[in-house]
């Protein structure tokens, strides 16, 4: 996958490019990023991108022209939508995920102080995304989690293909429980089936305990995953 970053902050981004399953997904070739830094775009001397808001109140906006310069710039070498991380978009999903993955093409728009011009928004962009019913002070973390989860959706990004297969969601469930050594803990053991070497039983007992978790912590989702079991992300 290709990515475009439009930030002010592009240097926060070496946390996604430098380490873990990503780190080592972008020196494998596998993804790669350009940077667009607004101030780059911005007219000024001082390389200003923000300003007071119209109408008064708290806080600066992004400014237009250095976002649009930016967003122009990413364009064209990242041709595929632009997407700004707003908490008032949509909240993100797996199904979500996997279309921005077909796409191959993703450019993520960050804003930072009380949000952007909202003439871009109407202009320059393609959706909004949320990563939630919260707000964070940039929209660089947010682009982060997208990007990592679109990178573990990559073949070959995760050390076991299957890694990506089990997680939950993938299948509309949550994950099973995991276990490693020592098999004994401050008195706590290991499930037995666990270490039966019986492969089956043990895929079995997994299934269970992932419908079991699901029920008791996100009882919602097995309505969509009782409607459709075997396609992914219902
Ligand atoms: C301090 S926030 C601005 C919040 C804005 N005043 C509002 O209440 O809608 C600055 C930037 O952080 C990013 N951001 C904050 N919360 C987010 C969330 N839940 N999902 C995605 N991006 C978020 C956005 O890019 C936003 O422009």
């Amino acid at each position: 996958m290709n990515f475009g970053v439009i930030s002010i902050f592009p240097q926060m981004f070496s946390a996604l490019t430098n380490f873990g399953v990503t780190g080592r997904a972008f020196q494998q070739g596998l993804c790669s990023v350009e940077y667009f830094n607004p101030r780059d775009y911005s007219e000024d001397v001082h390389k200003s991108v923000d300003d007071r808001p119209y109408g008064g109140g708290p806080g600066m906006v992004m400014m237009y022209e250095p976002l649009k310069g930016a967003i122009l710039a990413a364009r064209d070498m990242v041709p595929g939508p632009v997407v700004y991380l707003s908490p008032q978009g949509k909240s993100l999903s797996v199904e979500r995920l996997r279309d921005l993955h077909q796409q191959r093409n993703v450019t993520f728009l960050c804003g930072r102080y009380e949000g952007i011009d909202e003439r871009i928004v109407r202009k320059h962009v393609d959706e909004e995304i949320s990563i939630g019913d919260y707000v964070i002070s940039g929209g660089e973390l947010a682009a982060m989690v997208i990007m990592d989860a679109l990178i573990r959706l990559i073949p070959g990004a995760l050390g076991h293909e299957l890694s990506a297969e089990e997680d939950s969601f993938s299948h509309g469930l949550l994950d099973t429980s995991h276990y490693t050594r020592p098999q004994t803990v401050d008195g706590m053991g290991v499930p037995g089936i666990l270490l039966t070497g019986n492969h089956q039983e043990i895929s079995r007992w997994r299934q269970l305990q992932s419908y079991e978790r699901t029920l008791a912590r996100r009882p919602e989702l097995l309505a969509k995953y009782h409607d459709n079991p075997d396609s992914e992300g219902n």
